[in-house]
């Protein structure tokens, strides 16, 4: 069997569907990277890999990124017991790509489901080329050359809107980055660039950067451009980390929702 694929939304998702073996063999790997690219997620339904394969897999798309997690798998859970960073994963509730403070942004990621939630906890993932490229002509123009200035703290205020001084510290500590806020990708596609981490537009006065940020997240996330995955267990999803941004719907901390990801390292800096 080789792959057989059906478009979700016009503008993003698509179901892919194949046997463990092609998967992991590797001769579909380029294919399924060009799918990403275009259509930003695909999954697999009830694929039902153990991690020995998902981590396989991983490594015919592309470069493991091994320093997360225990040999390339890191378990997403908001229980501490399980992930103790735990309370840093509680930021994954809103709007971001992951990495985005790294000089290459990891280029994707590989999820699968190994418990849900009884409630909630479904994951929702956006085009930002697609929400580039539906942008008025003058609305191009005049974001074109701007930069955002990304930082650790900024998102933390999603999570623990009243931060102590000690806590503002301790994620201060983190080097902000400064980044366009529209990406020309080496392939000479453009996306926007937003998520969680985006505090500031240089040289805007704040009133303004804000009501600007705010208003591209709610273009990039209007609905044709999101993609909603309802999980059900042993499936496994693919985002393209440079070209979308996620974020999971609430779920109750101590659902017992796990998900194993792996990540492949990014292969275009961002600067
Ligand atoms: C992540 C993430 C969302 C989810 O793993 O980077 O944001 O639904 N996960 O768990
Ligand atoms: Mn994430």
């Amino acid at each position: 069997m080789t792959l057989t694929v059906e478009n979700i939304n016009p503008r993003i998702g698509s179901e892919i569907k194949t046997d463990i073996d092609t998967l992991l063999g590797g001769t579909e790997a380029g294919h399924i990277r060009s799918i990403l690219e275009q259509r930003g997620v695909v999954f697999f339904r009830g694929l039902e890999i153990s991690d020995d394969q998902q981590v396989a897999i991983a490594k015919t798309l592309g470069n493991l990124v091994e320093t997360e997690g225990e040999g390339g798998i890191y378990k997403i859970s908001l229980d501490r017991d399980v992930n103790e960073r735990a309370e840093y994963l509680k930021g994954s509730m809103f709007w971001h790509f992951d990495g985005s403070l790294q000089p290459y942004p990891n280029l994707a990621a590989l999820l699968r489901a190994v418990r849900l939630s009884e409630t909630g906890g479904e994951t929702e993932f956006c085009n930002t080329y697609a929400a580039y490229d539906d942008l008025p002509a003058a609305e191009k123009g005049a974001i074109e050359n701007l930069r955002v200035v990304h930082s650790a703290e900024r998102s933390q205020y999603y999570v623990n809107p009243e931060m102590s001084h000690e806590e503002i510290n301790f994620w201060q500590q983190y080097p902000t980055k400064s980044c366009p806020l529209v990406w020309t990708h080496q392939s000479g596609r453009k996306s926007l660039l937003l998520g969680a981490t985006a505090d500031y537009v240089e040289g805007m006065a704040v009133e303004e950067s804000r009501a600007l940020l705010a208003r591209l997240r709610d273009w990039a996330t209007q609905p044709e451009y999101v993609y909603r995955h309802d999980w059900q267990v042993g499936d496994l999803l693919i985002w393209s980390n440079t070209g979308t941004m996620h974020r999971a719907m609430p779920y109750p901390l101590d659902s017992g929702r796990l998900m194993h990801r792996t990540i492949l390292a990014g292969e275009e800096p961002l600067a």
